[in-house]
């Protein structure tokens, strides 16, 4: 319970959760990383000397042209990993196992909305990379060139991102959701000379119209000279002759021969746009060899990969979930990988289970927004199924409530496959803290413990270190291969942003505990602490008492000003199964009293149909503060996905 004697600025905890489920014993006997011994002893051996452990794996797992001769040239807060070697991502996700003889194994089967589908080998895919490969440089696309990509979740979006790779071209795929003006502030930001694209996409039974809106881009984007147009849908488009190129006519015309071009490991891979709290959005930037090393390395961690496993991801690879964990992590691992193009909901609700149940999946990765989603369409949809195949399920994005836990914990993993809750961001590269199948117990909401080579420290707003069940920043204390090398063209926010705060840290931007047990529980952002009469709260302590309530489907909750607390808690709360009322309303305040204590009870409690979300699925509790104090939404809304919902909210407020 909130500790009014902390001094330090650390948050109050007032979450209990006590739940622990150790591995199933079936499946720590087969796992890689099988005990909690064996993942301290290898934390521990690389956090004493983590140069000697990655010089050993980077040797390891990828191929390199030429050995590097210095594992980490550290000057802070520039990493350099693998100094002088020379690799390739696109030949460490697809030469490499047909070197090894693995051409034939199934690299991805592809399902697209409307129902079609594709099969493509490892040999597949790497002879369409070469071909596109080629087509690139026919375009006059060179090494260090930045491309965009903004195509629709099919086989040629991966195809795009490693025939960039391959001629050392850096990529910057926006996600097929953003707006011209996003598109072309994008382009510009990176310079872009060229981008890939689809006449159309399948989004809910409907053609999004992507080659309309990048014409509309282009009239701002005066770097890029090409634009690739692939055919998935055979909508007609405007076309401007020079500067249009079909996807197929020249593919034609490529030649299948492609050798990877030996790139040093720190030339730039891509650069992936991420909205900072405000204003423009931050190119962050991801160089060749430690991304791709910690990707396929913390892939095989956290899934405990096999060969015979079917791995299905549902992220867009619009966001670094799909980079690292669709594209480079499990293809430089060999895995078989699940693609679906289009929505959860279509043709109906189980379209999700109706997909692992055909392609036998055995390791499932999605988002807590999506899971409660699922939970709000209904078991239904899921007992029609067999999800028997399953043996690991993944979550990332935001935390995800114990409630929700407990659902994909009985319903989708019949209470038998670990759940591997994954901390991390578009700046780590990859995976930070996630339990190992095999060997970490895990705890409902927690992302339990470090990844080897992640050395998390807590820290109070005065710069010590917190206590345990103390809240505080997350800081990572050494750097890893990983992380991202510099924001594009703004060295001084990148310094500013991550190493300013904290001396010699990496500033997450999150807060933070960890308990007794060493476990870490993520509480949000740093700007969504609450501070109510002097207590500081996270946001995702008092969610998830809600959610907790078998009304409650979502719930966001924020500060609000108030003259005597400081602040006042503000929630606002969709339901289920049944109908706002004022009575609900009282319970749910009793709700919250009753399950973390009269500190965090809500002040005021909103219905609503919908939140205000990012089109990555993260409620945007920002609006939600504005609209909470009564403000007008200030600020960029530019990822915000459905813009009626800020109307609507605003109208309950009468
Ligand atoms: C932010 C990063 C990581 C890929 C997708 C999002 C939140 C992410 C968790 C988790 C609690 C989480 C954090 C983080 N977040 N995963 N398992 N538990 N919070 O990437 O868009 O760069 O967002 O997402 O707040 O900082 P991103």
């Amino acid at each position: 319970m909130a500790d009014a004697s902390n001094r330090s600025g650390a948050i109050d905890t007032v979450m209990h959760e006590e739940r622990l489920f150790p591995p199933p014993a079936e499946f720590a006997a087969q796992a890689r990383i099988a005990s909690f011994e064996a993942y301290e002893k290898l934390w521990n051996e690389v956090a004493a000397d983590p140069e000697a452990y990655w010089e050993r794996v980077g040797r390891e797992e990828l191929h390199w042209f030429e050995p590097f001769t210095q594992t980490l040239r550290w000057n802070e807060p520039y990493a350099e990993w693998f100094v002088g070697g020379k690799t390739n991502a696109s030949y460490n996700c697809l030469d490499k196992h047909l070197d090894e003889g693995h051409g034939d194994r199934t690299a991805i089967l592809w399902e697209g909305e409307p129902g079609d589908t594709r099969k493509l080998s490892y040999a597949d895919l790497h002879k369409q990379v070469c071909k596109f490969a080629n087509a690139l440089r026919s375009l006059g696309v060179e090494a260090g060139d930045r491309v965009s990509i903004y195509m629709p979740m099919t086989p040629e979006l991966v195809v795009a991102m490693l025939g960039c790779a391959r001629i050392g071209a850096v990529h910057s795929v926006i996600f097929a959701g953003f707006s011209a003006e996003a598109i072309a502030e994008r382009n510009n930001d990176a310079q872009a000379v060229a981008i890939i694209t689809a006449d159309a996409g399948w989004r809910r039974g409907k053609a999004l119209p992507l080659k309309q809106t990048v014409d509309e881009a282009l009239k701002k984007s005066s770097t890029v000279k090409h634009c690739i147009v692939l055919d998935r849908v055979n909508e007609a488009v405007h076309w401007q002759p020079g500067r249009d190129h079909w996807w197929h006519d020249l593919m034609r015309d490529a030649s299948e021969e492609c050798p990877a071009t030996p790139l040093d490991s720190e030339a730039p891979l891509f650069i992936l746009y991420t909205s900072g709290s405000t204003g423009k959005p931050k190119g962050i930037l991801h160089t060749t060899a430690g991304y791709n090393l910690w990707a396929k390395k913390t892939f095989q961690w956290v899934f405990d990969h096999r060969a015979d496993d079917v791995y299905w991801c549902t992220a867009d690879c619009g966001w670094i979930t799909g980079h690292s964990y669709i594209t480079y992590g499990p293809l430089s691992a060999g895995a078989t990988c699940v693609m679906y193009e289009g929505a959860p909901n279509h043709p109906d609700e189980a379209r999700f289970w109706e997909i692992i149940e055909r392609y036998k999946v055995t390791l499932f990765y999605t988002a807590p927004t999506a899971i409660r989603a699922f939970i709000k369409w209904g078991d239904e949809h899921v007992e029609k199924h067999d999800l028997s195949s399953l043996r690991v399920l993944g979550t990332v994005g935001e935390g995800i409530n114990p409630q929700a836990w407990m659902w994909y914990h009985t319903k989708i993993g019949g209470e038998r496959c670990p759940i591997v809750d994954t901390w991390w961001q578009t700046e780590t590269g990859g995976v930070m803290m996630s339990p190992l199948p095999g060997a970490i117990a895990t705890k409902p909401g927690s992302c339990t413990k470090p990844l080897p080579g992640v050395i998390p420290k807590i820290i109070a707003e005065d710069g010590t270190e917190c206590g345990p069940d103390q809240g505080g920043m997350l800081t990572i204390a050494h750097p890893w291969p990983g992380m991202l090398r510099g924001i594009w063209g703004d060295k001084e926010r990148y310094q500013e942003v991550y190493w300013s705060k904290v001396k010699g840290m990496y500033l997450a931007g999150d807060n933070a505990r960890c308990d007794r047990d060493g476990y870490y529980w993520i509480m949000g952002r740093i700007d969504d602490v609450l501070n109510v009469s002097g207590h500081r709260l996270s946001t995702i302590e008092i969610e998830s008492a809600l959610v907790s309530h078998p009304a409650v489907a979502e719930a966001a909750a924020v500060g609000r000003p108030h003259e005597l607390k400081g602040e006042a808690v503000a929630v606002f709360v969709t339901v289920k199964g049944c109908e706002p009322s004022e009575e609900l309303r009282k319970e749910l305040k009793l709700h919250v009293r009753k399950e973390i204590g009269a500190l965090a009870q809500p002040d005021d409690i909103r219905f609503t149909n919908t939140l205000p979300k990012t089109r990555s699925g993260k409620i945007m509790r920002r609006l939600l503060r504005d609209i909470a104090a009564g403000r007008e939404a200030v600020g960029d809304t530019t990822t915000l996905e459905d813009y009626s919902v800020l109307a609507s909210l605003r109208q309950d407020e009468e």
